[in-house]
């Protein structure tokens, strides 16, 4: 039995079966049938235990989301002590919780943000981003990359790939324009006609395996939406909270964007919560009709204690030091695996912990996960090229634990190389 308090299941069994007669068929069938049937039961840092008991180091994060580990304690203690009293509080009124984060975004953000605007989650978050630029422009048109992905919601789910657009007839081309990542020639001729809105874009795309972005792009996007009259939007759900050793991946790029989203991890994994930096530009609309956005969750003044601290745990000089430690030891530690096996691992694309290893053949990244799984380690694939295997250490992950992933991750690639080559395609 596997009692918990408010919920009980007789076993992993009837829990997964109960798993596709209520919640998620297809779901729950796909991960089973991808040799993954985890249930997450106990989490603690950077482990998670599944309901059998098996124990896993995390290095999916849910995209970042646990950045600094299941459970934190200090942001568990802060929200615990919050809920003595405050609650989600009231989005109508000035509030003391949104406009103390407020304050703190601000005060860490680059340069040119002023104000804030709060999201239950990303997708939410994105939306608001759009709407934002399209107030500020009066224009419609948002330009994104092909295989983008920034949510679900209903504007953020049409500037993603048709993968996550098409099933609910999201797909809405003539407005949601997308052009190849790294072309900066394609990126100028989509907002020539002057006609755009915004463009957004994450420093490093996630769902499409975490391409870099080549030197000077971004910088020169930037500097075409400004000759264009688009705004830019900088999606930093899964690439800011000093994932790539500075607070905003942004920064690193010295660009000062007109929005930029946070997500994920700013809850720390214990209340959700999601924000929207605005410029004075883009923010006009705060101005002008302050109910211009309602959102009963939205900046819910529990999940602003959590951001609060989450941010102020994540910019302590010591905490960005250790992001380029284990960044070192995480990027060296891999160099030398793919030394040995340099035909099957082709590529380890890093910034910071953000990481994507790309493997030769078509879902390589498949074959690794699977392999990892069964050695104690979860990492996702991507889905918009499962050849790259998402790989996204904790910023505060212990050195001895990141060692144990790497003799992990050794082994993983290893076997993963013969499965793949078993499987009759491509790998050494
Ligand atoms: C880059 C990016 N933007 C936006 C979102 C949407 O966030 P949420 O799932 O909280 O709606 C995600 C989620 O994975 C994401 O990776």
């Amino acid at each position: 039995m596997h009692d918990y308090d408010t919920f009980r299941f007789d076993s992993k069994a009837e829990m997964l079966e109960k798993s596709e007669q209520y919640w998620n068929p297809d779901k729950t069938r796909f991960w089973s049938d991808s040799g993954v049937d985890l249930v997450i039961d106990r989490r603690e840092g950077y482990l998670l235990w599944d309901m059998d008991g098996r124990r896993l180091i995390d290095v999916h994060l849910n995209g970042g989301t646990y950045n600094l580990g299941h459970r934190n304690p200090e942001v568990v203690g802060a929200v615990k002590a919050a809920m003595d009293q405050f609650d989600i509080g009231n989005h109508h009124f000035p509030s003391l919780g949104r406009t103390a984060l407020a304050e703190a975004l601000i005060s860490t953000a680059p340069e040119g943000l002023t104000k804030v605007a709060y999201a239950s989650g990303g997708g939410e978050a994105i939306d608001i981003a759009i709407k934002s630029a399209r107030h500020a422009t009066q224009k419609r048109k948002i330009v994104s990359i092909v295989k983008a992905y920034h949510g679900h919601t209903g504007l953020a789910v049409a500037t993603g790939d048709d993968r996550f657009s098409k099933l609910f007839l999201a797909d809405r081309p003539a407005e949601f324009p997308q052009v190849p990542f790294n072309d900066i020639a394609a990126m100028e001729h989509a907002l020539s006609g002057r006609d755009v809105a915004a463009v957004i874009m994450e420093t490093i795309p996630a769902t499409y395996g975490f391409p870099l972005p080549q030197p000077g792009y971004l910088e020169q996007v930037k500097v075409i939406c400004e000759k264009y009259g688009a705004l830019y939007i900088a999606d930093e759900v899964q690439t800011g909270l000093m994932r790539t050793g500075e607070l905003w991946a942004i920064a690193k790029h010295n660009i000062a964007p007109d929005i930029l989203v946070t997500g994920k991890g700013l809850s720390g994994g214990i209340y959700p919560i999601a924000a929207v930096l605005l410029s004075e530009q883009s923010g006009a609309w705060l101005r002008e009709d302050g109910f211009g956005h309602i959102s009963t969750f939205g900046g819910a003044e529990l999940g602003c204690v959590a951001a609060l601290k989450t941010l102020e745990i994540s910019n302590r000089p010591e905490v960005r030091s250790m992001v380029h430690y284990i960044a070192d030891l995480v990027g060296s530690g891999l160099q030398e695996v793919q030394a040995a096996h340099p035909e099957w691992f082709t590529a380890i694309r890093q910034n910071g912990v953000v990481l994507g290893l790309e493997f030769a053949h078509p879902e390589g990244a498949k074959f690794v996960m699977r392999e990892l799984y069964q050695l104690g380690v979860w990492a996702i694939f991507s889905t918009l090229d499962p050849r790259v295997l998402q790989y996204k250490p904790g910023i505060l992950m212990a050195p001895d634990l990141v060692e144990e992933l790497l003799d992990r991750t050794s082994l993983a690639i290893a076997r993963a190389a013969h499965t793949a080559a078993g499987s009759g395609r491509k790998a050494s």
